[in-house]
């Protein structure tokens, strides 16, 4: 499968943020990974749709905005407004909504992902596979960069693919949180193939950061 890099501007530079986001561009990354956190569903809050609004004029990245929000629902339609290209929304924020939520991701354009914290295990996903474009295994617990990858990650990875491919599926993969140089091979290998990377990517050299990931 094609692997795919998606730099998370949550460790960017906010100060010069058009200008790393060209730099990200320029690197051969596809996506743009956006993370809209509500001191909700997790504790800090990061930014919204004027920042998500303001940033599309910049650039034609692929932009995969990562909802850790409660009662994601309420607020599809006004990212997919200010220029969300794909949606990915947590299970444990949706309630009894999941489908109804992945529908209407779709319903306005927009590609749909699942997300799941590290605790959830993935068989609840499975009810929904045939009507996803790509599944979030979180790899860190959802809330803040910088944090340290958990190991048994890389069999959840492995399951979730195994359940894809079962369904004769070749789904989207998308891993996040911890990921750096030292450990991408392992989750590619485990069967990831969309790389969330905020550290890893904007500490430093973008351009070479997102190769080495690649
Ligand atoms: C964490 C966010 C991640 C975060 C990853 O809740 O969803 O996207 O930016 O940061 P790193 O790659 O530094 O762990
Ligand atoms: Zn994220």
């Amino acid at each position: 499968m094609e692997i795919i890099i998606s730099p998370s501007i949550l460790a960017a530079d906010f100060n010069i943020l058009g200008q790393q986001i060209k730099e990200v561009e320029r690197s051969g990354a596809k996506y743009l990974h956006i993370d809209v956190m509500d001191g909700m569903f997790v504790p800090s809050i990061s930014f919204g749709m004027p920042v998500i609004r303001s940033i599309r004029k910049n650039t034609d990245l692929i932009f995969d905005v990562h909802l850790m929000i409660e009662q994601p629902m309420r607020y599809l339609e006004e990212f997919a407004d200010c220029g969300a290209d794909m949606i990915t929304f947590h299970l444990e924020a949706a309630g009894d909504h999941v489908e109804e939520t992945i529908d209407r991701i779709h319903a306005l354009g927009c590609k749909a992902g699942l997300s799941i914290k590290p605790a959830t295990p993935v068989s609840v996903v499975e009810p929904y596979v045939e009507k996803l474009d790509m599944i979030l295994i979180m790899t860190v617990e959802p809330g803040f960069g910088g944090q340290k990858y958990i190991e048994s990650s890389t069999e959840k990875i492995r399951q979730m693919r195994q359940i894809v491919t079962e369904h004769g599926l070749e789904t989207d993969i998308q891993v996040d949180g911890g990921i750096t140089v030292d450990n991408v091979s392992v989750v590619k290998e485990a069967g990831a193939n969309v790389i969330v990377a905020g550290s890893a990517v904007f500490k430093g050299d973008i351009a070479s950061n997102v190769k080495r990931l690649m």
